[in-house]
């Protein structure tokens, strides 16, 4: 019965692959992700063997094998490089996820202008506009030398012969979604032609040394094949998110076979293209109000970086019998758990108040750090309480209203005398753990209680 059987149901969250639909995957618990496509009978042709992508299958002591400097190229755009571990690893495959319209395209054709001057042979295959189209682009982003091409192909076995034919050292694919496999029946964006097409342009990135930039749109319901069913194949996923109404975007490593994940590069969406943010903290304060009650600067850490951001809250007298709060940028559970906190252990009545709290910039953050910024943001509305504005906080605050260390105080505090504070609310035990940097008074708490005071 099964023997002419030439269909099966995909996944479309994670791909995971079964003889009859069903309601909910077993491998990632979504429900009503299932699709019948049809499967290639090749399938058997395309397993991958380490062996067969031209490396040695002899095995090696890690002492035997070498490593050059070149193994990494330095685009110039420090955001990306960074994000990258340190710039692009030959014969990686990188994906870069994130909404439409976010400045994907925008931010692989940079970074193709950076390498093509860096006398790097790229090549730009796009599926999705023609050659028109990335034109004025280009122009938008500036000058373009002779080291990139420009390809407008959907179908990959021509894409392989161009990359045969040309010998790119970067190949940029826009988006997988578009690209279609021949030898397999389904639609492009299916989740088998998504998962082919990546397996092949993996082959081709390990034998012949390229680095494959692979554009993956993100869509939560639709048909598309979501990017996820792909990261576990690339070497580096990269998120390209941010407010499509704020003109920040940041890059947000995901997995990196490479380098750290907790890495963000900033850039900011100019009319010129993307722009590099190098100092995101004074970005995310601009246009802070002055004297204002309820607002508080608190230091995050994004990977290795610190970063500033105000904290704002309001705090008023409810109307009706049920409180209302919200929090943007931040944990909701978390604000609510914070502001029982301070009810039983300063004994403020929050229960009869709404409470809004938000990180502005749009940045959205769940360090616990921060739960110092939100505490003081939420006393100082309630107490209709200016906090100066040179002053600075951080600090986890448990349950019974303790003040806990965090990471990186150092890393933290210097930040915040670079940008000219003079006063740090911090965990006491910090305080003693670390050098007294000079032009900041660093203020320990142990409880919130010393908050009062
Ligand atoms: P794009 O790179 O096409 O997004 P994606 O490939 O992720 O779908 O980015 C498109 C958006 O960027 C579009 O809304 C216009 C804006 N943009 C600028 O603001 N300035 C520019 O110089 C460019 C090229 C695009
Ligand atoms: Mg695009």
């Amino acid at each position: 019965m099964a023997k002419g059987k030439s269909t099966a149901f995909f996944c479309k969250e994670c791909g995971y692959e079964s003889a009859k639909w069903m309601g909910q995957c077993p491998a990632c618990k979504e429900w009503n992700t299932f699709v019948e496509e049809p499967v290639s009978k090749s399938k058997n042709k395309q397993q991958i063997g380490l062996a067969r992508l031209g490396e040695q299958a002899k095995p090696l002591a890690v002492s035997q094998i070498s490593l050059d400097e070149e193994d990494r190229i330095k685009t110039g755009i420090e955001e990306l490089d960074r994000v990258l571990g340190g710039g692009i690893v030959k014969g990686s495959l990188v994906l870069v996820g994130g909404d439409p319209g976010i400045g994907k395209s925008t931010l692989l054709l940079q970074t193709c202008k950076c390498l093509a001057e860096l006398e790097k042979k790229v090549l730009y295959i796009s599926g999705e506009e023609s050659l028109k189209q990335i034109k004025m682009r280009a122009n938008r982003i500036g000058s373009f030398n002779d080291n990139l091409l420009l390809l407008c192909e959907t179908s990959l076995q021509s894409m392989e012969e161009a990359i045969k034919d040309v010998k790119p050292e970067i190949v940029i694919v826009d988006s997988i979604q578009t690209i279609c496999n021949d030898e397999i029946d389904s639609a492009p964006g299916s989740v088998s032609q998504v998962r082919e097409s990546t397996n092949r342009l993996l082959q081709i990135a390990k034998g012949m040394g390229i680095t494959i930039f692979i554009v993956g749109h993100v869509t939560k319901e639709g048909v598309v094949a979501g990017p996820r069913v792909l990261e576990h194949m690339v070497d580096t996923v990269l998120y390209f998110e941010g407010d499509r109404f704020a003109s920040y975007r940041i890059l947000r490593g995901v997995k990196n076979r490479f380098g750290s994940t907790n890495e963000i590069g900033v850039f900011e969406m100019c009319q010129e293209g993307l722009r590099e943010v190098k100092n995101p903290s004074e970005y995310m304060l601009e246009g802070r109000p002055e004297n204002a009650s309820g607002s508080v600067v608190a230091c995050a850490m994004e990977g290795t970086r610190p970063i500033l951001i105000e904290i704002q809250s309001l705090v008023s007298k409810t109307n009706f019998g049920m409180p209302r709060r919200t929090a943007a940028g931040t944990d909701y559970n978390r604000v609510n758990l914070l502001m029982a906190v301070l009810e039983k252990r300063l004994g403020y009545p929050l229960s009869d108040y709404d409470a809004y709290v938000n990180i502005t910039g749009g940045l959205k953050l769940s360090e616990p750090s921060l739960d110092l910024g939100i505490v003081l943001a939420i006393i100082s509305s309630y107490r209709d309480q200016v906090i100066h504005e040179d002053t600075i906080c951080f600090g986890e605050v448990g349950l019974s209203g303790e003040v806990r260390a965090v990471s990186n105080p150092e890393q933290r505090v210097q930040e915040a005398v670079k940008l000219g504070f003079k006063t740090c609310i911090m965990p006491q035990v910090s305080v003693d753990n670390i050098k007294k940097p000079d032009g900041i008074k660093l203020v320990g708490i142990k409880n919130i209680k010393d908050l009062q005071r």
